[in-house]
């Protein structure tokens, strides 16, 4: 309790799944949080739900305007940021022949080029010996079928993690990804699968985890807030599964 007290942190997407838990655990532990969401209503119905601590600002992550606009609020409201958890993102399931132009540029403006330019804007403002956790997935570095631009951008993601681990480090500024599996959040409802198909497929991944579920948002949420935490303040570089032993790969087991 209390591992983050004073700190501001800044989660972008935070009106819903993972952004939201790890808002509410930052705030238990002392946090001043400020969400970021593309949907206004949907913005301050998470801060209303987060309460004390909590606040909202509209931004679309892909769109770099909007990067603008969240730095300058950040600046006049707080003037200085101790965490900012890059977590934004859309994940869209289109086989590698049927990827358009349009679902290549959707997918990595957002996940890739708005984390990217966020990153980049808030920076400024980022204290010396602060941190930025970037939400990427364990298909930055798994094959996983019919998700091929979504697996780059997260792939570009943890990329960007290790330069600017050793770029900040001058800082102190610490960096570090979290590569979920599967976790029951409102992004699989999100995909674009029918429903039918999407509890088979939710089932079936279940069962392909070791631990033999699907995660939970708060679970990612507690690791995110310990990489936050000054607990964690010897890791930077590091990328964390969570996943329930998915990436262990099955033939290894005889
Ligand atoms: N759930 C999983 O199994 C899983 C696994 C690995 C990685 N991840 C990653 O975890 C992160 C969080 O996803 P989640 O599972 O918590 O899904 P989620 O419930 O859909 O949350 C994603 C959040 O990002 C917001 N968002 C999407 N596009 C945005 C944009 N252009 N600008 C600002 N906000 C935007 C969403 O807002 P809206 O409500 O407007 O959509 C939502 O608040 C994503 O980066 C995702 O790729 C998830």
């Amino acid at each position: 309790m209390n591992q983050l007290l004073n700190k501001v942190a800044v989660i972008t997407g935070g009106n819903s799944g993972i952004g939201f838990a790890t808002a509410q655990v930052f705030l238990t532990n002392g946090a001043r949080v400020l969400i970021t969401g593309r949907k206004e209503a949907a913005v301050n119905q998470a801060v209303a739900a987060l309460g004390s601590g909590a606040a909202g600002f509209v931004a679309d992550q892909g769109k770099l305007s909007d990067a603008d606009a969240l730095a300058a609020h950040v600046k006049a409201e707080y003037g200085q940021v101790d965490v900012l958890f890059i977590n934004a993102g859309i994940a869209q399931m289109v086989p590698f022949p049927d990827a358009s132009e349009q679902h290549f540029d959707d997918v990595m403006n957002i996940n890739f080029k708005g984390a990217f330019f966020t990153a980049q804007k808030l920076l400024p403002l980022l204290k010396d010996g602060g941190t930025i956790v970037f939400l990427s997935s364990i298909s930055a570095i798994s094959g996983m079928v019919g998700n091929a631009v979504y697996s780059a951008s997260k792939a570009a993601l943890n990329s960007l993690a290790r330069t600017l681990t050793r770029e900040l480090a001058p800082r102190n500024i610490r960096v570090n990804v979290v590569n979920p599996g599967p976790i029951a959040t409102p992004i699989f409802e999100k995909i674009g699968l029918p429903a039918e198909q999407l509890e088979e497929a939710k089932g079936r991944l279940g069962q392909a985890i070791p631990l033999q579920r699907i995660g939970e948002a708060v679970e990612v949420a507690r690791l995110v807030a310990f990489l936050a935490s000054d607990d964690a303040k010897f890791i930077s570089g590091a990328e964390v599964n969570i996943d329930g032993g998915i990436m262990v790969h099955p033939v290894a087991t005889l």
